[in-house]
């Protein structure tokens, strides 16, 4: 532990931060007013800020195991027998002054019968679907495979008349592969290009309005050179032309958000309940993912205990892997959240701020376990998407505590 803890003055630091974060949250939303907010707040409690806490309670009834229809083979954990699974579920994230109660399946569907919630965006949201679907699972076990209007893949639970799906859009605009024409203004060795309509929402979502009164969006991990490499990239369009002078992936990244908010903005209810998830972060170690990056980590990362540094102003354990400053293999989770968290200012779309939570965790990641031979000497190991049950269970105890909130809230007035 931290010597500081032996100060006299520690308990006092204590209750002064405290106060002053009670103040600031309650001035934060007294300056509210509905629909301009952005950060999801239950209750005055931020359930986006707190800490891993070792509770080995925490894993003796997982909702769910090996065996729930909806795994994604990759992700499944337990029949891949990843090693330390156990240990790995026993950390409990409690925010910061209040408690995250896990989600009561038989409670929340009740509250959601005759409704449904979407999941649009990368395979990060369909790690978080897949969760969701094995949970609510517990109180229908007569949930079917659901698979319509452009869904990829999503659950019927008949008991409460709800629906739960994924529609899988990773850049979340149209893009179609275009190979090279000759008299195409081109850069040499290129073989063609992925063109991206900014102003177009892809397919899959595009008539979903009105469908679902949840929805929650991503785009994130498809946004680099590893997919999109110079001989095959993006060219991003606007009203059928393409923009001049070409944008580079970041800036396209910014258009894409501005023209798909803008949308949602016009096309979607106003009392379709709206979250963008922020940033998944990764934990490759050593080198990124195609340079034998590792995520062989057997507990959370660790912060440093440097509980009064709010303003963050001395790097912890974390800012090493994430702050773009310091230049790691992940620092880009952050430098994309910023860009998101700017589009979505002044829009009813609250940020579910799941990125900070998820950093600590480099010990719960599917690893070499990918339940396929050769897997691991292909694609290297996975240090992106999460072992199931795992990290995005807390991702549905946070998300369906909101949609209660809301939901409860409406219901009352
Ligand atoms: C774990 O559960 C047992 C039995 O329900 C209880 O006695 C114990 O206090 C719990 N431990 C923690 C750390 O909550
Ligand atoms: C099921 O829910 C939908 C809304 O998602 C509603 O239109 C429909 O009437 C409901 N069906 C029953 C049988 O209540
Ligand atoms: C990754 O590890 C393999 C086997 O140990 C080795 O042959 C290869 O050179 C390594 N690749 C990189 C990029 O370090
Ligand atoms: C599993 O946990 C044990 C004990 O903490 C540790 O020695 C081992 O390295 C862990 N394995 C992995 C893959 O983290």
């Amino acid at each position: 532990m931290s010597p500081k803890l032996t100060s006299p003055l520690f308990p006092l630091l204590i209750l002064i931060t405290f106060t002053s974060l009670y103040f600031f949250s309650s001035f934060l939303s007294l300056s509210q007013t509905p629909h301009s907010q952005s950060l999801a707040i239950s209750n005055n409690c931020d359930l986006f800020k707190g800490h891993w806490v070792f509770d080995p309670n925490h894993s003796t009834n997982p909702f769910y195991d090996g065996t729930c229809p909806f795994h994604r083979n990759a992700w499944n954990c337990i029949r891949n027998h990843r090693q330390n699974l156990t240990l790995i579920n026993s950390w409990k994230w409690v925010p910061h002054g209040c408690n995250l109660n896990r989600i009561d399946p038989v409670r929340f569907l009740g509250l959601m019968r005759n409704r449904n919630i979407g999941f649009v965006g990368d395979s990060l949201n369909e790690n978080f679907l897949v969760s969701f679907l094995c949970i609510l699972r517990v109180a229908d076990e007569g949930a079917k495979k659901w698979k319509k209007k452009g869904a990829w893949k999503g659950a019927y639970f008949p008991k409460f008349n709800v629906t739960v799906a994924y529609h899988r859009a990773v850049l979340l605009s149209n893009y179609k592969w275009q190979p090279k024409q000759s008299e195409a203004g081109i850069e040499d060795g290129s073989e063609g290009i992925y063109r991206v309509d900014v102003d177009v929402p892809a397919d899959d979502w595009a008539k979903i309005a009105g469908f679902y009164d949840v929805l929650v969006f991503n785009t994130g991990h498809w946004w680099n050179h590893d997919k999109f490499p110079k001989a095959k990239p993006l060219v991003f369009y606007k009203a059928g032309e393409p923009i001049v002078p070409p944008l580079r992936i970041l800036d396209g990244l910014k258009a894409v958000l501005d023209n798909m908010v803008a949308s949602i903005q016009k096309d979607f209810p106003r009392n379709t309940l709206k979250f963008w998830r922020l940033q998944s972060p990764r934990h490759f170690y050593g080198g990124d993912w195609n340079q034998n990056g590792s995520c062989l980590f057997n507990k959370p990362l660790e912060e440093n205990e440097c509980f009064l540094c709010i303003d963050r102003l001395i790097a912890g354990q974390l800012d090493l892997w994430f702050e773009p400053r310091s230049n790691g293999v992940n620092k880009e989770a952050r430098q994309m959240n910023r860009v998101i968290e700017e589009a979505l200012q002044g829009t009813d779309i609250q940020l579910l701020d799941l990125t900070r939570l998820s950093e600590f965790r480099a010990d719960a990641h599917p690893a070499i376990w990918l339940g396929k031979q050769d897997a691991v000497a292909i694609w290297g190991q996975d240090c992106m998407h999460w072992c199931l049950p795992g990290v995005p269970d807390t991702w549905v105890d946070i998300l369906s505590q909101l949609i209660h909130d809301s939901f409860h809230r409406t219901d009352v007035l």
